[in-house]
């Protein structure tokens, strides 16, 4: 970790932090919320690592005051959860169920009170269940029922929600839920999913004019990036690169600003309908930019169904999720970015950046995560380089607030700056949220340093 302090960052900079509602809020069945897929996957035998489900989570449903509190605490600007839809909608369809708003109500109340600006996520891959058992997102009818739910939470949620995030990561929702079936809801369909692109991206066009008649507030969404390290100089490792490139990368940008999608296998025109790609390409004010980690990519293996094979990169410390830990990737994605899309860029902010580690509390009940810091440490820097560079950054959320429930990695993968006791729900602050706090802290205008 480098000993120079942290580079100060443009005045106005939001400094936040990414939860989502399922890994969190558990009280699943409380208050008239109905099934989600994400219930339904995680009951299904061998589905989740460690076999738990989302039921009680971190209990957030009924801890919120508390963990507001914790963010009051770090001094962050912002604070980016997800709505349930299952809670506003049931059903999936229908007028609204006021307990799941009032909910949010409450939660967004008791940010602003304490400072911090609510940044609210319509869709973090929570589905309603019905909706799931109509064909989910392989269904255009779902991009519709997603714009009526965004307009029901911007109804009641719009005139203080300071920023709206559609969708989050579209990629990954349609590779893993329905491309590699590891998660919910668990469909193995390759590339023929990619109907699920196009219905998240006509949605997420949908929604944004639903959220433009109901609030001033800016639009974003927040996708998934990896840069793509092509390992093998054969032509047909760049291609399977390019091939790579094309899925996670541009799949859900060229479309979103103005470009149409890029050349890709398996991609059926008849699913895109005149007026679509304009819906789509409604102007957006943030793109949001989650990053994780780059991916190895080389030319397939004879007879696979994939035009690329993916290997592990080399060279790279790791995280407990094996992830190589990569700030130059976050560096070169910027610049990426910039260069791809030039003006049509809106301003970014990285929505969500973080590590799982297996930290665990000392005999004093201390827990120490210095890889975290490091982490943080290394990634806020390649920001900063990005911003020298030109690309024009306005924020940076670390995922997460606190450790919580990942997924099919159930309650195995600790991406917290706040360590959780699942056992008796302890909140107990990581040595990372007193070095971030300290960060956002000299980053003030008008802070000694
Ligand atoms: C992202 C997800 C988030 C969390 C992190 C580790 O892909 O958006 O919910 O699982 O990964």
């Amino acid at each position: 970790m480098s000993t120079a302090p942290m580079p100060q960052f443009p005045t106005g900079f939001r400094w936040g932090v990414s939860t989502s509602a399922h890994q969190i809020e558990g009280a699943t069945a409380v208050d008239g919320r109905g099934p989600s897929i994400w219930d339904t996957f995680a009951r299904s035998p061998g589905r989740i690592g460690d076999g738990s489900t989302g039921e009680v989570a971190c209990d957030h449903y009924h801890r919120h005051t508390e963990d507001v509190a914790l963010l009051a605490g770090l001094g962050v600007s912002a604070y980016r959860f997800s709505i349930a839809w299952p809670r506003v909608q049931p059903t999936g369809t229908g007028p609204a169920n006021p307990a799941g708003l009032d909910f949010y109500d409450r939660l967004v109340d008791e940010l602003l009170a304490a400072g911090v600006d609510p940044v609210a996520t319509l869709y973090h891959w929570d589905l309603p269940q019905p909706l799931e058992d109509a064909d989910g997102w392989l269904h255009r009818e779902t991009a519709a029922r997603f714009a009526e739910y965004a307009d029901l939470a911007a109804a009641r949620l719009g005139d203080r929600v300071r920023l709206w995030i559609t969708l989050n990561e579209p990629f990954v929702h349609m590779s893993m839920g329905y491309g590699m079936g590891v998660h919910a809801p668990g469909r193995m369909m390759l590339f023929d999913a990619f109907p699920v692109a196009h219905h998240q991206l006509l949605g997420h066009g949908l929604a944004v004019a639903a959220l433009r008649a109901r609030t001033a507030s800016p639009v974003a969404i927040a996708n998934n990036y990896s840069p793509v390290r092509v390992l093998g100089d054969r032509d047909a490792d760049r291609a399977a690169g390019a091939a790579y490139e094309a899925l996670h990368n541009r799949l859900f940008t060229d479309p979103l600003l103005g470009r149409g999608y890029p050349e890709l296998p398996g991609l059926d025109p008849r699913v895109i309908h005149p007026g679509d790609l304009d819906t789509i390409a409604a102007p957006i004010d943030v793109l949001g930019v989650n990053y994780y980690n780059p991916t190895g990519v080389r030319a397939a293996e004879e007879g696979s169904p994939l035009p690329f094979d993916l290997v592990p990169l080399d060279g790279y410390p790791r995280t407990a999720f094996d992830w190589p830990v990569a700030p130059d990737g976050l560096h070169e994605l910027l610049g990426w970015l910039h260069d791809t899309y030039g003006d049509a860029l809106p301003p970014i902010e990285i929505t969500e950046s973080g590590c799982a580690y297996d930290d665990a509390p000392d005999a004093d009940g201390q827990v120490a995560d210095p890889e975290r810091i490091a982490y943080l440490d290394r990634h806020l820097r390649a920001v900063r380089a990005a911003i020298d560079d030109g690309v024009d950054v306005r924020g940076y959320f670390v995922w997460s607030l606190l450790d919580n429930w990942e997924w099919a990695e159930g309650f195995t993968k600790r991406f917290g700056l706040v360590h959780v006791d699942y056992a008796t729900q302890r909140r107990t602050p990581k040595s990372s949220y007193t070095w971030l706090r300290d960060v956002i802290a000299a980053s003030r205008p008008g802070s000694a340093r």
